[in-house]
């Protein structure tokens, strides 16, 4: 990107938060949703779900757009039965130097089950006037169990199908290795139990810590949420789909400029759509303040070369663990007798 700052199309009576609200619904993130689709059906085996990526993918929007289609999915259902809650997003609290806290966790989904709609009537405590969550006579509210059980019911009574955790490596960052197990042992318990199936969303950490333990690696099923790749056809042409849909998004600032540099954006961005976003998205402020759009604009909001290699080291580091971890090797039927006896004759 060489160009001057020379090319202004017009002063940007716009504001750059539009692209904000953009949700563009780009190859990678269909692909991953609708492989989770499949997967989350009533009665599934697949209790733990992880959907691992590099960072600024668009995991987390990736997320919340599952559990609001969800949510769309079963509007009638909701109508008709305002107790329902067929999906939940949380996100995992940060452990510090602590060990996890569940404490916290529990709190926050029950903060989700029981917000303002009306829960249904049942007898494990909910108030049936003001339709709250109350605690049972005696038991605290604030005791792990208590809240264990109330979080256990909630799902059960509001029919969750499944409960996405974003930042779930905060579950087991914190953890001793010999833990490990049982930390997802907890949420595996509480996924049947309650008939729940978890999806945990992280970034190559979170797999890397999966994959700590066979046990664990046995039990989880991973989907690799990945970057548009620089050196695949296809993921060049996606990357420069979104590019696309970003300059359609604010037309009054960049016209028809940011197409012509979709390649230098895909190498600095590492073809993560989250990180384009963020990126697009400081050159527009800095192309407001500027009064237009200027190449210098979009030049000043790339990722510096020290800040792109971090991301990019990780990113390395995490697909060669995970395409290792989900390599399958091809089943070869075995040669029955027959078979071989035909070919022979053949
Ligand atoms: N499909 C998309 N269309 C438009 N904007 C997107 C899309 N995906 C992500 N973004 C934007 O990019 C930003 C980063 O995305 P997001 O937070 O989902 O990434 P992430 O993978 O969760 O990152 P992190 O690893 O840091 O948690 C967000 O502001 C989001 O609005
Ligand atoms: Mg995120």
């Amino acid at each position: 990107m060489n160009e001057q700052s020379n090319t202004s199309v017009s002063a940007v009576p716009v504001s750059a938060q539009s692209l904000r609200s953009l949700r563009i619904k780009h190859t990678r993130i269909a692909q991953v949703m609708s492989e989770l689709d499949t997967l989350i059906y009533p009665g599934s085996q697949d209790s733990i779900l992880l959907v691992c990526g590099p960072t600024g993918v668009g995991k987390s929007t990736l997320a919340l757009q599952l559990v609001q289609m969800a949510l769309a999915g079963a509007s009638a259902q909701m109508e008709a039965n305002a107790g329902l809650i067929p999906a939940v997003y949380v996100q995992a609290p940060a452990s510090g130097e602590n060990d996890f806290s569940w404490t916290s966790f529990y709190q926050r989904i029950l903060d989700q089950l029981t917000g303002d709609l009306d829960l249904p009537k049942v007898a494990y405590g909910v108030d049936a006037n003001t339709g709250r969550a109350v605690w049972p006579r005696g038991a605290s509210r604030n005791t792990l169990a208590a809240l264990r059980t109330a979080v256990e019911r909630g799902l059960r009574e509001r029919g969750t199908r499944f409960l996405v955790i974003d930042e779930a490596a905060h579950i087991i960052r914190q953890t001793r290795r010999n833990r490990l197990e049982i930390q997802l042992d907890t949420l595996k318990s509480l996924a049947n139990e309650c008939g729940t199936q978890m999806v945990l969303i992280g970034s190559y950490d979170l797999y890397q810590l999966v994959s700590l333990s066979g046990q664990l690696a046995r039990r989880t099923h991973v989907l690799h949420f990945e970057r548009y790749r620089q050196d695949q056809d296809a993921d060049l042409r996606a990357f420069r789909a979104c590019v696309l849909k970003f300059q359609a998004a604010l037309p009054e600032l960049w016209g028809d400029q940011l197409l012509p540099h979709a390649e230098v954006l895909q190498e600095n961005t590492l073809g993560c759509v989250g990180t384009l976003s963020s990126v697009l998205m400081r050159a527009a402020m800095l192309a407001q303040q500027t009064g237009g759009w200027s190449v210098d604009a979009l030049q000043r909001a790339l990722l510096t070369d020290a800040q792109r290699q971090r991301i990019l080291e990780e990113i390395l580091e995490g697909e060669a663990a995970i395409n290792a971890g989900l390599t399958r090797h091809v089943l070869k039927a075995p040669a029955s007798r027959s078979r071989v006896q035909k070919r022979g004759i053949a």
